[in-house]
């Protein structure tokens, strides 16, 4: 007889106290699973969060490159997902070989790679960033560094436009942010003239135009809690909403609608693959664990400690 929603979590629970077991839940997995875990974070905290962890076991509640890069920084821990099919479409759309092929053409430059990529992908890279750091990470290297950005070419036109850098874009694009539409957010904005537009640097130009404020999954929610405003177009995954609605019971966060109505365009199908039964087996089974090769994790750590390093440097 499968168990109910209590039992699961009650479950959960006894379990990871039992294992010494780490739950942690990036905030686009759905609600319940961010109340059962033990942090919730950006991609950047998920990251800074494993390598300070003391827990024998890390549970990733969220896509396979947050498990690999927690497994990476954790050689000696056990790192699960529960689903080791949820991926994402910006990590797939900058194959490793293609990459590096890219980063032969251009021997001189620096290598910046977003954090959602696979781990041969950052092995190819000279230093990870997550949109929480990439506009100091990107400043802190000599302003005439020629600079390779992947795979989001959002994101690394905006950090050009912000900086005035002129790095060389891969062409990778996160599938739910790339579909926003700005004729909606305009006509949303109409309804609501009072609201400020919060967007995730991984959508396309003309919507980070509209925001009031840009900024990753954790500078938007810290925006919202402090901003005197009661009211918010939120575009970016609808995840988040479940954490800003807890934090500021008060106001109303509206998903910013997709170009097209017809789907729920703005859930990642892949971070909803993590539900709490799986959570459950993943936890009572100690599977699936995240591998990654040696040779690639010997790589990999390096530009993701790097990023750790400048971020600590300067107080990220
Ligand atoms: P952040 O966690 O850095 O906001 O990035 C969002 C994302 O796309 C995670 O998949
Ligand atoms: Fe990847 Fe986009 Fe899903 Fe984030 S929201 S995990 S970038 S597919």
């Amino acid at each position: 007889m499968s168990k109910t929603k209590t039992e699961l979590q009650a479950e959960i629970r006894r379990l990871a106290r039992e294992k010494n077991a780490v739950i942690m839940a990036h905030y686009y997995v759905s609600g319940d699973i961010q109340d059962i875990a033990d942090f919730i974070g950006d991609s950047l905290a998920l990251a800074q969060q494993a390598a300070r962890t003391d827990a024998d076991i890390i549970v990733l509640c969220g896509v396979h490159f947050m498990g690999e890069t927690a497994a990476i920084l954790c050689p000696d821990k056990k790192v699960l997902v529960p689903d080791v099919n949820a991926t994402c479409s910006l990590a797939e759309s900058c194959p490793a070989d293609e990459f590096a092929r890219f980063v032969a053409e251009h021997p001189d430059h620096t290598v910046i790679s977003y954090v959602n990529t696979t781990a041969a992908t950052k092995a190819v890279t000279d230093v990870v960033v997550t949109s929480s750091n990439a506009r100091q990470i990107v400043e802190s290297l000599p302003e005439d560094t020629p600079i390779i950005f992947g795979p989001d070419q959002n994101l690394g036109a905006y950090i050009n436009s912000i900086t005035g850098r002129k790095m060389l874009l891969w062409n990778g694009a996160c599938h739910v942010h790339a579909r926003f539409s700005v004729e909606k957010i305009i006509a949303l904005k109409a309804e609501h003239p009072q609201a400020k537009v919060l967007v995730h640097p991984e959508c396309e130009g003309p919507v980070v135009k509209l925001a009031d404020k840009v900024g990753s999954t954790a500078a938007l929610l810290k925006f919202a809690i402090a901003d005197e405003s009661t009211v918010f177009i939120v575009a970016t995954e609808s995840g988040i909403l479940h954490e800003m609605q807890k934090s500021c019971p008060q106001k109303t966060f509206i998903p910013a609608p997709p170009d097209d109505s017809t789907c729920a365009c703005n859930e990642c199908e892949y971070m909803k693959m993590v539900t709490m039964e799986k959570l459950y087996r993943c936890l009572r089974d100690e599977q699936p664990v995240v591998t990654v090769d040696k040779d690639v994790a010997a790589k990999a750590i390096k530009p993701i400690e790097r990023m750790l390093e400048i971020s600590a440097r300067l107080g990220l």
